[in-house]
C-alpha cells in the first residue's frame, strides 16, 4: 500500500455549478469554500501531511473583474473567520505563488495567517494563489542564478515555492476537465493524477477517501520495473 504524504487538488467547477444551481458562478464559488472545509477535514484526519490547493491562477486575471473582487473577498472572508480553527487544528498555512499583486490589505491578512501558524505540524496546507508554475519555474532558475549556484535539480527544488513539501504522490482534479492549467508542473512529474467529472462543489468526502483508496493499490515504478 502505498503512503500518502501529499495531495494536490485542482478546484475546478464552481462557477459551472453556481450557473446551474444559483444562476451566479459566485455562488457556485461559496458553494466550493464548503467542500474545501470537508476536504481540509478529511485530510487531517487521514494523517496526510501536506495538502496544495489551487485556488487562483496567474491566468484567472482574464476573467471579468467582478468574479476576480469577489473570488478575493472570500478569501478575506474565509481566512479571518476560520484562521483561529485551522490554528487550533495544527494546520500551518503557506501561500505559494506571487503575493505583489494583492493588495495591502489582504497581503496583511495572508502574511499575519502565515506567521499566526508557521510552527503547526499536522497538517501544511499550500494554498495557490496567484500560481503559475511556469512563474514559478522562472523565478526558481532565476534565483539558483543570483545565488551562483548550478542550475540541477536539486538547486532548482530549493528555489520553488513548494521547498518545503515533498512532491504531491497525487494530483486530483474535479470538473471534468483533463488537463494540467499550469499547475505543479515540475512537481507531478511522478504524481498520480486522477480527473474526477464532479463539479468542486459537489465533490463529497466519499469521493476522496475512494481516490485515496485507489491511489493506495497503485504500482508507482518511478522508471523502474
Ligand atoms: C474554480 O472553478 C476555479 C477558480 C478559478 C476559483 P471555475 O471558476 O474555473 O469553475 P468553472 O470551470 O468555470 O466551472
Ligand atoms: C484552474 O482552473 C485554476 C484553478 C482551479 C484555480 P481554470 O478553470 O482556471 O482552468 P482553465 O482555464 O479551464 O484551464
Ligand atoms: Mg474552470
Amino acid at each position: 500500500m502505498n503512503p500518502i504524504k501529499h495531495v494536490a487538488i485542482i478546484m475546478d467547477g464552481n462557477g459551472r455549478w453556481g450557473l446551474r444551481y444559483r444562476n451566479s458562478r459566485n455562488l457556485g464559488h461559496r458553494a466550493g469554500l464548503e467542500t474545501v472545509e470537508n476536504i481540509i477535514k478529511q485530510t487531517l484526519k487521514k494523517k496526510i501531511k501536506f495538502l496544495t490547493l489551487y485556488a487562483f491562477s496567474t491566468e484567472n486575471w482574464r476573467r471579468p473583474k467582478k468574479e476576480i473582487v469577489f473570488l478575493f473577498k472570500l478569501l478575506e472572508e474565509f481566512l479571518t473567520k476560520k484562521i483561529n480553527e485551522l490554528h487550533n487544528k495544527g494546520i500551518k498555512l503557506k501561500i505559494i505563488g506571487n503575493k505583489k499583486a494583492f493588495s495591502k490589505k489582504l497581503n496583511k491578512i495572508l502574511t499575519n495567517s502565515e506567521r499566526k501558524t508557521q510552527k503547526n505540524k499536522s497538517l501544511q496546507l499550500n494554498l495557490a494563489l496567484n500560481y503559475g508554475s511556469k512563474a514559478e519555474l522562472i523565478n526558481a532558475v532565476n534565483l539558483t542564478i543570483k545565488k551562483k549556484k548550478h542550475v540541477n535539480e536539486k538547486n532548482i527544488e530549493n528555489n520553488l515555492y513548494t521547498n518545503d513539501s515533498p512532491d504531491p504522490d497525487l494530483l486530483i482534479r474535479t470538473g471534468n476537465t483533463n488537463r494540467l492549467s499550469n499547475f505543479l508542473l515540475w512537481q507531478t512529474a511522478y504524481s498520480e493524477i486522477f480527473f474526477v467529472r464532479k463539479l468542486w462543489p459537489d465533490f463529497k468526502t466519499k469521493d476522496y477517501n475512494k481516490i485515496l483508496l485507489k491511489f493506495k493499490r497503485i504500482k508507482r515504478n518511478f522508471g523502474n520495473i
